[in-house]
């Protein structure tokens, strides 16, 4: 069954520890792990509760595999507080609001799911874009579940503060109170790559700074952006170098991108010189790294790109487009574009990335993706 990847006992007790930071657990609380396999949390719970000499919180533990959700149920038998559900965390129902909720939900790209389950999860969850993984689902269903000043702590792979596809889910969370990331060695679950990470999230309207733990021991708070963009340059508290007058991109730009991506740019991209008089109207001027001369900094380009989307960044129909969408209804462009993976979740005319026009067509500074030395 998909994702099984037990918690090692002192990564469960660090989590707990943070569960119930300030915060001890009372007999009527509703503590909530999803996708709970064997009980590794819930036996923490259990362990923190003895060693704090606290009240046991009502605890539920959901399991979609149903041997691991049988032996899970067997080993509570004799805790009254403990509920192990069979069932599908992320499409049954369940009843009322909790308190607390944990858990190392499931590492499982979208690569490893099947059309239907896709397809399913992209209508229930804002979380289900790009190339989600099963844990960013989690997330937002856990946080649909947890009751206003509820504490959530989740393990997951640090990839969902950084990728594209992590865009809902930070929005999500950020528009909460994320009170901790922590960032954990390599050797948390032996002989995978996942570069685990610790988020611990306050349900909450109002959100402060996050408290970044790093890999090499410093700790530091940070503001996450709302907005959806990346959190990864906030990870490190490295200053960048002090030259005199200098400035970060960062701090200048908008928005820093690699550009375009069309999936197939032997048919959008063309040398404006070959370009047909008919097309000219759908052409912008456009210049890839590997045409940026490092050695000047005037940027000179013969190449267009055919783009069919609106100023508002609107996929055009074909009809709307007239010659550019007969040239790329030709069937060997058509075969051509309709064999791109994204054609499965978007017209097979579209980019593979929606290109954000609005923006795009502002003044840029360009610099080569990859180079020794940049120049911009
Ligand atoms: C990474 S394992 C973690 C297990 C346990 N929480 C631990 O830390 O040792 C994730 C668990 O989620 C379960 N799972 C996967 N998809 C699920 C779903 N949709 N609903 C409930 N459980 C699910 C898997 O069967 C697996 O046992």
């Amino acid at each position: 069954m998909r994702g099984f990847v037990p918690t090692q006992q002192s990564t469960v007790d660090q989590m707990v520890d943070m569960l119930f930071k300030n915060n001890r657990p009372k007999a009527t609380d509703r503590v909530l792990d999803p996708g709970c396999g064997l009980g590794a949390f819930i036996e923490g719970i259990l362990r923190w509760c003895k060693r704090h000499h606290a009240e046991v919180p009502q605890i539920v533990g959901i399991e979609l595999d149903k041997q691991r959700a049988d032996i899970a149920r067997q080993k509570f038998l004799a805790v009254p507080q403990v509920e192990i559900v069979t069932g599908d965390f992320l499409l049954d129902e369940f009843e009322g609001l909790f308190d607390f909720i944990i858990g190392n939900p499931p590492y499982v790209s979208i690569l490893a799911l099947k059309e239907e389950e896709k397809r399913r999860f992209r209508s229930r969850y804002k979380c289900a874009v790009g190339r989600f993984d099963l844990y960013m689902l989690f997330f937002e269903r856990a946080v649909s579940l947890g009751r206003k000043g509820a504490t959530l702590v989740f393990i997951t792979p640090e990839k969902y503060t950084y990728v594209q596809a992590g865009s809902e889910v930070r929005k999500l969370l950020a528009s909460h109170d994320v009170t901790d990331i922590t960032l954990l060695e390599e050797d948390v679950f032996p002989g995978r790559t996942t570069y685990p990470t610790i988020s611990r999230l306050r349900i909450s309207n109002v959100g402060e700074h996050t408290q970044i733990q790093t890999r090499n021991g410093a700790s530091f708070p940070v503001l996450l952006p709302k907005s959806g963009g990346s959190w990864r340059h906030l990870f490190s508290n490295d200053k960048p170098p002090e030259v005199a007058g200098s400035l970060c991109l960062e701090s200048i730009c908008r928005r820093i991108s690699c550009g375009i991506a069309t999936g197939a740019d032997g048919v959008f991209v063309k040398n404006a010189e070959d370009l047909p008089e008919y097309l000219e109207q759908h052409a912008w001027p456009t210049i890839s790294g590997r045409q940026l001369q490092p050695t000047s900094s005037k940027v000179k380009t013969s190449s267009v790109m055919l783009i069919p989307y609106s100023a508002e960044s609107r996929l055009k129909c074909l009809e709307e487009i007239g010659e550019l969408g007969d040239y790329l209804k030709r069937p060997e462009i058509k075969s051509k574009l309709a064999l791109r993976s994204c054609t499965q979740r978007k017209p097979w005319h579209a980019f593979h990335d929606a290109p954000q026009m609005a923006e795009l067509l502002r003044p840029k500074i360009l610099c080569k993706d990859i180079s020794d030395n940049p120049v911009f």
